[in-house]
């Protein structure tokens, strides 16, 4: 993985937390990401990279959410071959099981369990005003699943389940965060300190990585056209052309600013997947033009992306690998989940239990 290392070269990590004493405790993290269309990378700048440059320093859980992904409609072979893919894009990228909790949602049932008492201190008008649900409902909220709206309050689930601290996600997320502490918040004035108040943690670059095909609208899985973004699985040669292809600004100057949205971002995916700055880059191509830029992003995506695509044709391979990987992260992620919804239940009087 030595490419992979490179590329995460100039990620912070996070810095672990002095307690009394000077012993040293890792920061609790969580994540997830729905297994749903093709992983790009968007997913991989603005999330995966993160999740692996900071595992060694954290306490890691990260969640294949197979539950989320069924606000819109799947298929039973769509989704388990999705799930497959995922672990294997998971595992491809960096994350190491001996450092992290890999596991799928639906393994674990304390998720929608906690989804649901969550769902009884969560108002209608703070889902209701959910960006993501507005777009991804696009106008048409008497048809789309009752799932969709609800979204948020299983997120809010996941990240609380596990006494999270920092939740490491990209720009579009950080609203889903903010409603998770105002629900861990309200919770804990009804029931007492019973939740840990998350924060999101979105990096300065890379949190919103723009389409390709429309540097006003983010790179999204679910696009319509697959000029939108670069999967993780695109070949060299698609890589190229889609490069070739993306939008660009008027003028031919290789700058970043407010009124060059499409270079900025091609800027940004350079110099993360280089490990260069911005300035450094716009220096090289000064009076180089489009063309010149393009052609050398290109070779840089394909170069960045080649030790993880040749890791997940081994593991493709090889399915029982990623299958390990989850039953053991499942049954981790389960006595961590069911200690916590213990004292959850408790809180609420549920049940018939001791007083
Ligand atoms: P999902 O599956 O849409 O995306 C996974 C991660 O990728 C980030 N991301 C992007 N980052 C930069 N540029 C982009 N164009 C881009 N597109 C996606 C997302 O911000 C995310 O970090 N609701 C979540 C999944 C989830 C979750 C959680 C996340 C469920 N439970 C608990 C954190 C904590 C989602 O749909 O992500």
């Amino acid at each position: 993985m030595g490419g992979a290392a490179t590329v995460q070269r100039e990620v912070e990590t996070v810095p672990v937390r002095e307690r009394a004493g000077g012993s040293v405790q890792r920061r609790r993290v969580f994540s997830g990401i729905q297994p749903s269309g093709n992983f790009h990378i968007g997913n991989y700048l603005g999330a995966i990279r993160n999740w692996v440059a900071q595992q060694s320093a954290s306490d890691n859980v990260f969640c294949i959410v197979d539950l989320h992904a069924l606000s819109l409609p799947t298929t039973r072979e769509g989704l388990r071959r999705n799930i497959q893919d995922l672990a294997n894009v998971l595992l491809a990228a960096g994350l190491d099981p001996d450092q992290s909790i890999i596991f799928v949602q639906s393994d674990v049932p304390e998720h929608p369990e906690l989804c649901w008492l969550l769902n009884s201190v969560t108002q209608f008008g703070e889902l209701r005003r959910m960006t993501q649900f507005k777009d991804k409902s696009g106008g048409q909220d008497e048809s789309v699943s009752a799932a969709l709206f609800d979204y948020p309050v299983l997120q809010a689930a996941d990240i609380l389940l596990y006494d999270t601290e920092l939740v490491p996600v990209g720009e579009d997320q950080k609203q889903h965060v903010e409603l998770t502490r105002d629900i861990a918040a309200r919770f804990n004035s009804r029931y007492g300190q019973t939740f840990v108040l998350p924060e999101a943690d979105i990096k300065p670059d890379g949190a919103r990585i723009m389409a390709l095909d429309d540097p006003t609208k983010k790179m999204s899985k679910s696009a319509a056209s697959p000029n939108n973004y670069i999967a993780l699985t695109d070949d060299a040669d698609t890589i190229r052309r889609k490069i070739r292809r993306a939008v660009t600004d008027s003028g031919s100057d290789v700058t970043s600013g407010r009124d060059k949205p499409a270079l900025s971002n091609l800027l940004t995916i350079y110099g993360l997947f280089s490990g260069e700055s911005v300035s450094t880059l716009e220096e090289r191509y000064a009076g180089r033009g489009y063309g010149a830029f393009k052609g050398d992003l290109a070779e840089v995506v394909v170069d960045a992306l080649a030790p993880i695509q040749r890791r997940l044709v081994e593991l493709a391979a090889d399915p029982d690998v990623a299958r390990r990987v989850l039953a053991g992260g499942a049954e981790r992620a389960r006595e961590r989940a069911s200690a916590k919804m213990e004292i959850v239940r408790n809180r609420m009087g549920l049940g018939f239990g001791p007083p």
